[in-house]
C-alpha cells in the first residue's frame, strides 16, 4: 500500500515527499525525496523526524499485518497497531498534520459483513483488536486532524512481488498446484492502486473521520479463485471448494466481512475497480514485468 501511495503521489502531485522505513529497499525512490531508516516504534526519533520535517500530511501504512503472527505476538501487534497510530496522533496535535492511517474489515466479527462506517466493532482476532485499539487511540487524541482508512483484501502489482491472497492463488496455479479453497470469509478485494487515489482525494478535500475503502462486488475466497483462473486461462479443476471450518488457522476470520464504500463513492468521488478488472490490469503488468 506504501509503495502504491508514493508512485501514485509521485505521478500525480509535486509533493515533496519524506518515506519512512523499517530498512527494506523495497521503493525505488525518486532522488529528491529524504528516506529515514529507523524502527518506527522508537518514539525519540519519530519526533525528531516530525521535528525536524515539520509534515503537512502524514501517511501512516506501517503495521504489524501477519494476522496469525499478531496471536503469536501480541506485544509486537499492539505496539505496532496501536501504539504508533497513538503517538502519531499525539504528534499530530503537536505539529499540526493530518493524520492519515489505515485500518480493517477485521475490527468487526463477520456475522453481517459487509460494513457501513458506523456499525460497532467486535474483533474475533488479536490483529483486529490491536487495529481496533489503534482507531480508538486516533479518534480520542485527534479526531479534528486524523482520518482512518478501512479496508480489506488489498491486492495489485508490487516491485518486490509481495504476496497477497489474489498473488498467492495467480502462482499457485501457474505451477499448476493442487489448491484448496474455502467458499467463506466473504470479502471485496481492494486494488492497492484504487485506494492511494483515495489517499490522493483525502489528502487534497481535507476529508477527516472513518472511510471505507473497498472495491466493487462481494465474494467468497473460492469464487475469487475461479476468477483467477479464469481470467489468467489456469486449469479450474486445480481448485477444490472447501468450507471454512476445514481452515485451521491460528485466528480467527469474519466470515461475513467486507465494508461498503458508498461514503466513499458518493462523498469523495472515488469508483472503485470490480475484481474483474482489477485481476485483467494486473494479468497486464505481470506480463509486462516478465519482459
Ligand atoms: N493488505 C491488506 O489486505 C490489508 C487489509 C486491511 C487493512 N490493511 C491495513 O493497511 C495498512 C497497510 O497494509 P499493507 O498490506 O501495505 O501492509 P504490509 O505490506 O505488511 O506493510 C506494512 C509495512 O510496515 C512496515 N513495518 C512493520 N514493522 C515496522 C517497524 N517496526 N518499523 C518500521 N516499519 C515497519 C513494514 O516494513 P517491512 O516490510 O520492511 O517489515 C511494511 O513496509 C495496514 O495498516 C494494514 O493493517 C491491509
Amino acid at each position: 500500500m506504501a509503495e502504491a501511495t508514493y508512485k501514485f503521489l509521485c505521478r500525480e502531485t509535486d509533493y515533496n515527499i519524506v518515506l519512512l522505513s523499517s530498512g527494506s529497499e523495497y521503493i525505488n525512490k525518486r532522488k529528491q525525496d529524504a528516506v529515514y531508516t529507523f524502527d518506527i516504534r522508537e518514539k525519540k526519533t519519530l519526533d525528531f523526524i516530525l521535528e525536524d520535517e515539520r509534515p503537512d500530511i502524514v501517511v501512516n501504512a506501517a503495521a504489524m499485518t501477519d494476522v496469525d503472527g499478531c496471536e503469536v505476538n501480541k506485544k509486537m501487534a499492539m505496539e505496532m497497531n496501536a501504539i504508533l497510530p497513538e503517538s502519531l496522533a499525539l504528534f499530530s496535535n503537536k505539529y499540526k498534520y493530518h493524520l492519515i492511517t489505515f485500518s480493517t474489515d477485521y475490527i468487526f466479527d463477520g456475522k453481517k459483513g459487509p460494513y457501513l462506517e458506523d456499525v460497532l466493532p467486535n474483533p474475533l482476532s488479536y490483529y483486529g483488536k490491536s487495529k481496533l485499539a489503534g482507531e480508538n487511540a486516533v479518534r480520542i487524541e485527534a479526531s479534528k486532524n486524523s482520518t482512518i482508512i478501512r479496508t480489506n483484501v488489498v491486492y495489485g502489482n508490487s516491485s518486490y512481488n509481495k504476496t497477497d491472497f489474489i498473488r498467492w492463488v495467480i502462482d499457485a496455479l501457474k505451477e499448476e498446484k493442487q489448491l484448496k479453497i474455502i467458499d467463506g470469509q466473504w470479502c471485496n478485494p481492494t486494488l492497492a492502486d484504487d485506494i492511494a487515489k483515495g489517499v490522493f482525494k483525502i489528502i487534497e478535500k481535507k476529508r477527516k473521520g472513518i472511510y471505507n475503502f473497498a472495491g466493487r462486488g462481494y465474494y467468497n475466497r473460492y469464487q475469487i479463485a475461479i476468477l483467477i483462473a479464469e481470467i489468467f486461462g489456469f486449469d479450474k479443476k486445480l481448485i477444490t471448494k472447501i468450507p471454512s471450518s476445514a481452515l485451521k488457522q491460528k485466528a480467527v476470520r469474519p466470515e461475513k466481512g467486507g465494508l461498503i464504500n458508498l461514503k466513499a463513492e458518493t462523498s469523495l468521488g472515488m469508483k472503485f475497480s470490480d475484481l474483474e478488472t482489477g485481476i485483467i490490469n494486473l494479468k497486464h503488468q505481470l506480463s509486462k514485468d516478465s519482459k
